[in-house]
């Protein structure tokens, strides 16, 4: 467990430099996220680093996926817009994702930082109002890019308490999905069941913000050579916009 519980000191403690590679697991282990930067002679390998981590996922792409842009994609996640925050594998039907890896190819000049926010920094800092109303609540998603991951049967929309216990760790784990719902290219659809539209977009909004306080977020500006891996379980995930400007993230999920 983590030292201090605000995410500078976090992120502090998860960046690692080549001669602190070894360390990397009790890093994972201590921040639910490392960063490791690049040596000046050897290369990181993706999938060297995820092969001691578990099983590739295979979705309906394969198991490593590119991000970039794509001019005229109709799936945010290949445009330069933002992309909220969200826990991987929460509205398909493929396994659990335990680690996310991503090796950065080219980074953006400005923008298209990776978000993470720490489930446990956000149930140290949110106020207890809030937790408490989302201890009674479940969000319903509907996945809005079909053929791509893995489908649920049609008509099948997960309901999942946002504040749950994960089975494997035994830690309060944040599951939670935003959306931007006027974004035409957004993933997915989520609300808060029995709520109307706009009490279940403002109890989001609010659930938003607290995750984006720099108490609680961390925004990742990449360098080249850089390999970031995330604990799909301890954080959500999101990217800042880029507009205008080249990025390559490759990425391989483990289950
Ligand atoms: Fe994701």
């Amino acid at each position: 467990m983590a030292d201090s519980l605000h995410m500078a000191d976090i992120a502090r403690r998860a960046w690692c430099t080549p001669d602190e590679r070894h360390e990397f697991r009790e890093r994972l282990d201590d921040c639910g996220f490392v960063v490791l930067d690049p040596g000046d002679t050897d290369d990181l390998v993706l999938d060297d680093i995820m092969r001691g981590l578990g099983e590739p996922v295979a979705y309906n792409f394969g198991t490593k996926l590119t991000l970039m842009p794509d001019e005229g994609s109709e799936n945010v996640q290949f445009t330069t817009r933002g992309m909220p925050l969200h826990a991987d594998a929460t509205f398909n039907a493929g396994p659990p994702v335990k680690y996310i890896g991503m090796h950065c190819v080219t980074a953006p000049e400005v923008g298209g930082e990776t978000l993470v926010a720490s489930s446990d920094a956000f149930f140290e800092h949110a106020p207890a109002e809030l937790l408490e109303t989302m201890s009674g609540i479940v969000v319903e998603y509907r996945n809005r890019i079909s053929g791509y991951y893995k489908d649920r049967p049609e008509g099948d929309h997960p309901r999942l308490a946002p504040i749950q216990v994960d089975p494997e760790t035994g830690g309060k784990r944040l599951v939670i999905g935003f959306s931007d719902a006027d974004d035409p290219t957004r993933t997915h659809d989520s609300v808060v069941v029995g709520y109307g539209e706009e009490e279940s977009a403002e109890l989001l909004r609010e659930i938003s913000a607290v995750l984006h306080r720099p108490s609680v977020l961390y925004a990742h500006a990449w360098r080249p050579g850089q390999v970031m891996i995330l604990d799909n379980r301890r954080l959500v995930h999101g990217r800042a916009a880029f507009p205008g400007q080249p990025r390559k993230i490759v990425r391989l999920s483990v289950s």
